[in-house]
């Protein structure tokens, strides 16, 4: 037996943290922040322990208590007034997330990422315009092409509202051309677009579609979100974004999906980001509540993977209580 290499020389308190390959700063985490126009008080999350819906009004100060953490960029979720069939409120001026993000940018100095979908401004709660008669249709599909023209002016309303980067996540065939297409004509060449360029019909959205209220009324998302059995469909995915011109290459649900983190990161020269998604957090929050997991050892394990794996940024709910412990 052979013991001239012994990795455990290593291991000792003083050389532990200078071997170290992977660190976890706020500097790359990215906190969701949920605007809420139905209502004038906080309400708490109750499948995401720790997290709000916030008023318009209180926009600011949730921002606030994010950059108090060492936290320096947003992601802002939207619950409109009303819904409809088209998803209109996604694209109006005086939206939620548009007058959000005009006060969140107007006096903080906060990153602000605005995430562009229709499921959260839909009647029918589908991430796009359904084709013509779907309702009624069991095999209901959204109508891709007639979505992208929504999209488009989605983005570009939260860029004229002071939106620093856009997030596309409908996943919708060309959604990232269209946007970019959208942004350069409104004047918005300088203004990045972070692509959920890999984005699985994935079960671990369950707590955000009640955070969001933008749960299907009827059918799924599998016509249009990746099937969760396949990777190399994900390298299509991504160079497509790519070619159209998208700046951050987002993966989502991140735990469940590191070899898909992996794989983009080797394979593509764009950073990439990781979506720690509603459910990853709620199920180390009910472990925790039950004394089976320690909250923030697992929490800090699962962002420092996520790193690992590839990611240069992460979406997380934890972004807060992690950031403050560092
Ligand atoms: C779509 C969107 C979703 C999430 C982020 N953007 C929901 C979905 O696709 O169903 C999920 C995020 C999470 O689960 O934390 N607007």
């Amino acid at each position: 037996m052979d013991l001239t290499d012994r990795p455990r020389r290593l291991r000792s308190d003083g050389i532990r943290p200078l071997v170290s390959e992977t660190t976890v700063s706020a500097s790359d985490l990215i906190a969701p922040v949920f605007v809420d126009a139905t209502t004038d008080e906080r309400v708490p999350i109750e499948s995401m322990p720790g997290h709000e819906r916030v008023p318009v009004a209180e926009a600011v100060a949730r921002v606030e208590e994010v950059l108090a953490t060492g936290v320096e960029a947003v992601i802002v979720f939207g619950i409109p007034e009303s819904k409809d069939a088209e998803g209109s409120r996604a694209w109006a001026e005086d939206g939620v997330v548009q007058r959000a993000t005009r006060a969140i940018t107007a006096d903080t100095d906060a990153y602000v990422i605005t995430d562009v979908c229709l499921c959260e401004y839909t009647d029918h709660g589908h991430c796009g315009l359904l084709e013509h008669g779907a309702r009624e249709d069991p095999h209901m599909t959204v109508d891709n092409d007639r979505t992208l023209d929504r999209l488009r002016r989605t983005a570009v309303s939260q860029a004229e509202a002071g939106a620093d980067m856009i997030a596309p996540s409908s996943m919708t065939d060309g959604m990232v051309g269209a946007i970019r297409t959208g942004l350069d004509e409104a004047g918005f060449e300088p203004t990045p677009v972070m692509s959920y360029a890999a984005k699985y019909e994935s079960a671990f959205y369950g707590p955000f579609r009640d955070a969001a209220d933008g749960a299907p009324a009827f059918g799924d998302r599998r016509h249009y979100q990746m099937d969760p059995a396949n990777a190399r469909e994900a390298t299509r995915e991504v160079a497509l974004d790519v070619q159209q011109g998208a700046d951050v290459l987002m993966v989502k649900p991140a735990l469940p999906y590191l070899d898909v983190v992996r794989q983009v990161s080797d394979g593509f020269d764009r950073p990439v980001a990781a979506y720690n998604v509603s459910g990853e957090y709620a199920m180390l929050h009910a472990a925790a509540e039950n004394g089976w997991l320690d909250l923030e050892a697992v929490a800090h394990e699962s962002l420092l993977s996520i790193k690992r794996a590839g990611a240069d940024l992460i979406l997380t709910y934890f972004a807060e209580d992690i950031a403050h412990r560092l």
